[in-house]
Parts: C-alpha cells; structure tokens; sequence
C-alpha cells in the first residue's frame, strides 16, 4: 500500500443506478480511493438456490474501477438469504438458553452447520470465480465480524463437532480428564461421547470444560473462515481480510485470528458516552497493530453517530479528524468507515455516514473531504513502525478464564484492570505494545502484566527470563494463579512467578464493594488486598488498615540483571498507580515527554509526530523540530497545537522537554 486507503462499506444496491454516478464523483472529491462491496448482498447475488444474477455487481465494478476506486470485494456470508434459513432450519443459531434465533436479520447462523457451510463454499466460488482476475478487487472482506451474533452456538450440530474435537485435542479420554480434574464432583467421562456442550445447566460447570468450549466455538469461526480464504486463493492474488472487532469482543483471540489473515483490519466505534472514549480508542488501535504485528487498517469506524447506543451522540466538530488520526498515528494505514451512503430504509437509517441524508452543504461532508485531503499529505506513514518501550501483556483465554463463575471477587475484571494500566500510561504519553505472555519481550524496556490470571509454566519462564536478562516487570494481583485449563498452579500462589517475584501469598482478602484502603506511601488501594509473605522481595509501600495492616502491598524483587515489581491492590491512580509507573518507568530508562498536558496524545510513527490535543485549550509543544506534515510550517522550537486540533510534524530533531 503506498497511499492511506480511504473509504468505507459502500451499498449501491439501496440506491437507483443514477446516485452510482453521483457517488463515484463525490468518492473522487473526497479522496475516496477504496470501497467495501457486496458485504450483505447473497439474498440479491443468489435470488434462488443455483440461480444468479450479477448484473449489478458487475457494473458497479466497473464504475468504481473506471474511476480509479479499488474494491475491497466482501463475501456476504454473514447475511444469509431468507431461502436458506427455511430450507435448512437447522443452521439456526442456538444460544446459551436454547433459543433459536429466527431470521429477519443478519447473522444468527451456526459456523458448524454443514448445510450452511456448504452455501457459503459455492456462493464464495461463484464471486471468487467471477471476479478473481477483476482489475478492481484489492482486497477480500470475508464475511462481516464472526461472532457479531454470539460466538458460541450450542445446537446439537456443535455439540457433536466439540466432541470431534475434543478426540482430535486429548486423544484419549483419560487425557482429558487428567487436564481437567474431572475427579472433582466425579464428573469423570468414560468416552468422548458423554461430553455435553455447556448451555444452560446448574452453576458450577467444570470450568475446563468452558475454557476448551470457547476454544472451540472461536475456532469452528476460524475454520469458516479459512473455508473461504482457500477458495478464494485458487482464483485471485488479492489478499485476504476480514474485520474484527477489538477489544469489544471478548470471545475472540485477535492474536490467533491474525495468523489467519493476510491484512489485519478492524472495525471500531466510539463508546459516545464514556468521557475517556478516546483514550480506549488508542487502546484499540494499539491492540490491533500487536496482533498485527505491524500495520494495519481500519475496515469501519463512524463519521458521526452511530445508532445502537443507548443514546447516539453526534461528534462534535473535529472529532472525527482526532479519532481518524489517532488509529493513524497508531499504525493503520487505511481509514474506512460505515458506511458511504446514509441508507434509507432499514436497520441503520440512523446511523451516520460520509454523506449524510443532508447531502454535501453540511459540515460532515466538508470534514470527509477535508480529512481526505489530510490523509493524501501524510502518505509518508504508510509502512511506518510506531515506536513502543513498553509492553502490556494481553491474553484472551485469560480474560475468559477470569470471568468464570466463582471466583473470589466480583470486581475481578480483566479488561478494566487492563484500562487503568493503560491509561495511566496513556495519560503519561506512553504508547504501548501489547503482548501475549509468550511473546518475545526482549525489544521492550518495560513489561507489565496488569492482569494474568492464567499463565502457563512457559509464559511465565519466559517473563523471568526477560527479567533475569535485564528487563523491568510489574505485574499487578490476581496473576499467575492458573495454568491453561483453569488448574492452580502447584503450591502456593503466585505459582510459577514466586521465584520472579520473591513472594508468595497466604491468603486473599477481597475488599467489599466500595471500600477503600491506605498505604503508607499515601496512596488508596480498592477491590483486593491479600497476605504476602516476602522471600527476596523489599516491601516498597504497606497497608495501613485492613486485614493486611503492617504487611507489604507493592514489593520489588531484584533478579539477575533486571526486577519485578508487584502490586496488592487495585491502585487509585493520582495517588498511587500514577508515581508507580512513572518511577517504574524511570528505572526501566523509558524516554517520554514530561510537563505536557495529559489531554495530549502525543505518538511516534516513523518519521512523524502526531500531537493530538483532545481538550479545550490551547497547548505549545516544546522541543520538537520539523515540518508541519500538512501546512508546511516548520518549527523550530514549540509546536502550537489548538484546542481539539491535530498536528503532524515530520521529524527533524526530536526531544520533547516540556509543554504549556
Ligand atoms: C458493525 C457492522 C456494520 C454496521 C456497523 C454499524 O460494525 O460490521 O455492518 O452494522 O456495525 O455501527
């Protein structure tokens, strides 16, 4: 890709072929360079079983090739036809309590349901086919968010299909329920054959059974998806993508799913009513590049509003500009958004678009123009490595194995301990990778571990060989408890990383909702406190109150060339995450800007610096030297950066000192 790819899912099929023609030429005013095709249109392309009619498709292949617009051609099976769903019934979805969903809408299918699959493989076939060598297709969206309707399906179909896999994984029984000390309650099996799939039942269900339930369900998504890849690939060279959904949806691993693909996209919305909703927007982007492992694009994000949140909030002037360039900044190399044309009819009527039913006299189309003409000036990005010293470990099967019933708090939530870590850097203008616990951590200066509940033996020799190396850890409470089959590790916790952290644990004390603890350092824990016997590790800060008064609540461990640091408690953040991680940092010789405004982004893409400013004055940057990617100023000592504004300085000489 050598330029920023621009544009979004486009719906031809809702408009007479007269508005193709304005489209195409407002595509070219607006930098419009690529569009997402065909994403839900089987029930048009397929009128009857066997019976085609690509006339449409063909000619608006045409239009948008002759206008020097690529496509980015999807295979729409994720909306089934309706002639499908009655002739094969049972490709229903079934969800946790039995229910079949009906049709009337998109998705709702089963991924295992050999009728259904077998649809998919010819209609992928016939397109694949037709339009392998067409000179517009750049790109193939396969299907359209697996998952969107529920991951897991629990008809008799899947039941069947996690018992086969089951097999194929164990081998033989007694593997199984070894793995997954089936001892327990004597839920022993005998054979494959007596493994229920976990719909709705009495609570206590062997947890190793759920965790190897979601394994399954989020590969019987990727084996549909695969399914498609490989027919396509016998007919085009075009890559291959489909979009996720990251980090909102939690039943998928985006780190597995990304050897899968050939280009990673994703799709993102803003949460209107959180107020930090731009900082978990980078959290996104951030992710996204880590599965990536590079650049990325973003298949969909909103102009505007969208229109299924409780209350569907307009962006405000320059919002969008900020939003599209943080995931720029972030490493994607492509900006699509849902969707070109405001539909008419239909679920998403009141969803926003590049045009909106207001036509081009309105400040959303001369924001989609405008951010055009930016993207066109900054096509130096394209390819460029965001620069990252700290790592954040991020584990799917964990976040699933925390969230199981019956664990000892409530207020054990992955993702939001995750977010306080996150933007707690964030706000320091810290980016960061993140990282799978087996991952090689030797490029990051820094690795923390906000929540790693689960942690096999090799993911945590490999964070002691990082810290014996001479890598800084932090890890925070509740980690390294489990092994991959919700098992406790042996002996006392914190399992395989007492040695790492030179402590173990005597008990937990989980705090009642909405308490509150102090620390000698001046700091407030929340959620949790717990018993740590120290054995190597020298308590940095205790507990003054609580169950835990007198003992140790963060503790550093010096090991070989490096330390771990740990943290008891859930940290408030202006009191007590925030100087942790900025000493943490420190030590670990992590360069970051300081005295800047927290309500600054400010990121490194290879040459370019992306200084976003999300609040309502006026901010001059200090230290930087360059040229103003898209108004060529040059700067030679601070860099204004308005109020909600952008700027983009190609880099001469970098060493931000301080803002005001
Ligand atoms: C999802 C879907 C799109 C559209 C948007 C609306 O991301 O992929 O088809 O429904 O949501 O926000």
């Amino acid at each position: 890709m050598k330029t920023i790819r621009y544009g979004g899912d486009y719906n031809p099929e809702q408009w007479p072929e007269e508005v193709w023609h304005e489209d195409v030429r407002l595509m070219r005013e607006a930098g419009v360079d690529l569009v997402s095709l065909g994403v839900f249109n089987w029930g048009l392309i397929e009128p009857t079983p066997g019976e085609y009619d690509f006339g449409d498709l063909d000619r608006v292949m045409d239009l948008l090739h002759g206008n020097g617009i690529g496509v980015c051609l999807g295979t729409p099976t994720s909306s089934p036809p309706a002639w499908l769903r009655r002739a094969h019934p049972e490709i229903r979805l079934v969800d946790y309590d039995g229910r079949v969903m009906a049709g009337g809408s998109r998705h709702g299918v089963c991924p295992s349901a050999p009728a259904y699959l077998e649809a998919c493989a010819s209609i992928v076939e016939r397109l694949a086919s037709r339009y392998g060598d067409h000179p517009a297709v750049e790109l193939w969206h396969v299907h359209n968010e697996f998952g969107w309707a529920g991951v897991e399906c629990f008809c008799a179909v899947s039941a069947a299909a996690f018992r086969s896999w089951l097999a194929e994984k164990y081998g033989d029984v007694d593997r199984l329920n070894r793995a997954w000390g089936t001892v327990f309650w004597g839920l022993v099996y005998r054979s494959f054959d007596q493994v229920e799939a976990p719909s709705a039942a009495p609570p206590g269900v062997n947890p190793a059974l759920l965790l190897d339930w979601k394994r399954f369900s989020a590969e019987a998504h990727i084996a549909c998806y695969t399914m498609q890849r490989e027919i396509i690939a016998r007919h085009s060279e075009a890559p291959a993508t489909t979009n996720f959904m990251i980090p909102n949806c939690g039943d998928m691993d985006y780190f597995r799913w990304a050897e899968e693909v050939d280009v990673v996209s994703n799709n993102h919305y803003l949460i209107a009513e959180r107020e930090d909703n731009h900082v978990e927007l980078s959290m996104s982007a951030d992710l996204t590049r880590s599965v990536a492992g590079g650049p990325w694009m973003v298949m969909e994000h909103s102009t505007s509003a969208v229109n299924w949140q409780p209350r569907n909030i307009a962006k405000t002037p320059g919002q969008m500009r900020r939003n599209s360039l943080a995931h720029l900044a972030r490493g994607a190399d492509g900006l699509m958004f849902f969707q070109w044309r405001a539909s008419r009819a239909g679920a998403e009527k009141f969803h926003s678009a590049m045009v909106p039913h207001g036509g081009t006299d309105t400040r959303l189309w001369r924001e989609v123009v405008d951010l055009g003409a930016d993207l066109e000036r900054l096509s130096g990005v394209v390819g460029a490595d965001v620069a990252a010293e700290v790592a954040v470990v991020w584990d799917w099967e964990s976040w699933w194995a925390q969230e199981l019933e019956w664990r000892p708090s409530v207020d054990l939530r992955f993702r939001e301990r995750i977010e306080e870590y996150y933007g707690s850097l964030w706000r320091q203008h810290v980016t960061v990778d993140f990282v799978r616990p087996e991952a090689d951590l030797s490029g990051y200066r820094l690795v923390v571990a906000p929540s790693a509940y689960l942690l096999t033996d090799a993911a945590a020799k490999n964070l002691r060989g990082y810290v014996e190396r001479g890598g800084y850890l932090l890890v925070s409470y509740f980690s390294g408890i489990v092994d991959e089959h919700d098992v406790v590790h042996p002996g006392a916790h914190p399992g395989p990383l007492r040695d790492t952290l030179g402590l173990w644990i005597e008990e937990f004390h989980p705090l009642t909702e909405g308490a509150s603890l102090a620390l000698d350092s001046g700091a407030v824990g929340r959620i949790w406190s717990e018993h740590l016997r120290l054995e190597g590790a020298e308590a940095l800060a205790v507990f003054t109150e609580g169950p835990d008064a007198g003992r140790a609540a963060l503790t550093r461990n010096r090991l070989g060339r490096g330390a771990a640091w740990y943290v008891a408690t859930a940290l408030d953040d202006a009191t007590g995450l925030r100087p942790l991680l900025s000493e943490v940092l420190d030590a670990a010789g992590v360069d970051r800007p300081r005295g800047i405004p927290e309500e600054i982004e400010l990121v490194r893409r290879g040459g370019y610096v992306f200084l976003i400013n999300h609040g309502e004055r006026d901010v001059e940057v200090a230290g930087i030297e360059g040229a103003d990617a898209l108004e060529g100023t040059a700067y030679t000592g601070a860099v204004p950066v308005p109020a909600g504004g952008v700027v983009v300085v190609r880099i001469a000489k970098e060493r931000v000192e301080s803002g005001r």
